[in-house]
């Protein structure tokens, strides 16, 4: 997720006891290619390379294969490429979900990714696209799969959807059923009730999981013991998870990035907190990295009580 699934973020769940896949945030393959200054930490591979995916974002085929070239030359498990983005400068650009514009076009570039991914999982992110129409969602994804596309993760919302509506998993199970290749479901976990409905209804390979993870870092290691223990409560210690994300944020992000990331995290993870909506806003006033730290540690000193948060659900 940009501006959220940093490397930071990804340690941070991994000290829960981590998620059997991360992905990047979605990296620029003309700036990856073009080696700007930012790139390391896009590509760094923490926590484990051997579980990461770097996942390109980009608009004409050229960059995006000379992108993932490189990135197969790098650690890590995967590469991943998104035609889900529905941000309206991305869109307009030509990536993201536009490539579910051209069934023809996004198939050829699904072939030149597989020539260039060689030693590694090539997947792709889609949305159900610009309409309502499973047929076309279907062909979409038979191309892709023709091609050697190894999984795809399907974000099952129309383009012009937001999160206001319900992600529509009956499209996860529909693809699931009619496909060959895994199918990875994705949106609105954010319970352990969640996680268990979709999968059991719909029978995804796989869930993967966004504002949860930002909200929640321990949800991964939550799920898993509901798993083992249904009835078990889980208690985290907010202030030392807020601590632990503010020392690690530094350490793996460049200066230029530290308050937007900082920023974009708190804005999920205040969701645990007591009078959370108000420290927000309070964050997202204060200049700089530093400031964001000052009302952070200055909220847990003056509310000693808003430290544990027990996790039932
Ligand atoms: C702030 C933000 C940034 C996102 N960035 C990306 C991204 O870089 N790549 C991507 O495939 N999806 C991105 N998404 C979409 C999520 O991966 C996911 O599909 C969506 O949030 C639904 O899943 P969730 O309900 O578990 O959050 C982003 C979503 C948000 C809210």
């Amino acid at each position: 997720m940009a501006g959220v699934s940093t490397p930071a973020l990804r340690i941070l769940i991994e000290e829960f006891g981590g998620c059997d896949l991360y992905f990047t945030e979605m990296i620029s393959s003309a700036a990856l290619i073009q080696g700007g200054p930012y790139e390391a930490s896009y590509i760094a591979a923490d926590p484990d390379p051997d579980r990461l995916i770097h996942q390109l974002v980009g608009f004409e085929e050229a960059s995006v294969v000379r992108a993932a070239e490189y990135l197969d030359g790098l650690p890590g498990f995967g590469v991943d490429f998104n035609m889900g983005c529905s941000a309206p400068d991305i869109v307009r650009a030509g990536g993201g979900v536009a490539w579910m514009r051209d069934a023809d076009r996004a198939r050829r570039l699904a072939a030149a990714l597989r020539r260039a991914v060689k030693g590694k999982r090539l997947s792709v992110k889609l949305r159900v696209g610009f309409e309502d129409d499973y047929p076309g969602l279907l062909r979409f994804c038979r191309g892709l799969q023709e091609e050697g596309v190894d999984f795809i993760t399907l974000h099952p919302r129309l383009k012009k959807e937001k999160f206001g509506r319900l992600a529509r998993w009956d499209y996860v199970g529909a693809l699931k059923r009619d496909l060959s290749i895994p199918v990875v479901g994705n949106g609105d976990i954010r319970s352990f009730d969640d996680y268990r409905e979709k999968k059991e209804e719909h029978r995804p390979d796989g869930i993967m999981v966004g504002r949860s993870a930002a909200r929640a870092p321990w949800f991964f290691a939550f799920l898993r013991r509901r798993e083992r223990e249904p009835h078990r409560e889980m208690v985290v210690d907010l202030e030392e998870t807020a601590g632990r994300f503010l020392d690690l944020l530094p350490r793996h992000q460049p200066a230029d990035f530290l308050e937007s990331r900082a920023k974009r995290f708190f804005g999920y993870f205040c969701g645990n907190l007591l009078f959370g909506q108000g420290l927000f806003t309070r964050l997202n006033r204060a200049p700089g990295f530093s400031g964001v730290e000052k009302v952070v540690r200055e909220y847990f000193r003056e509310r000693p009580e808003a430290r544990w948060k027990t996790e039932k659900k």
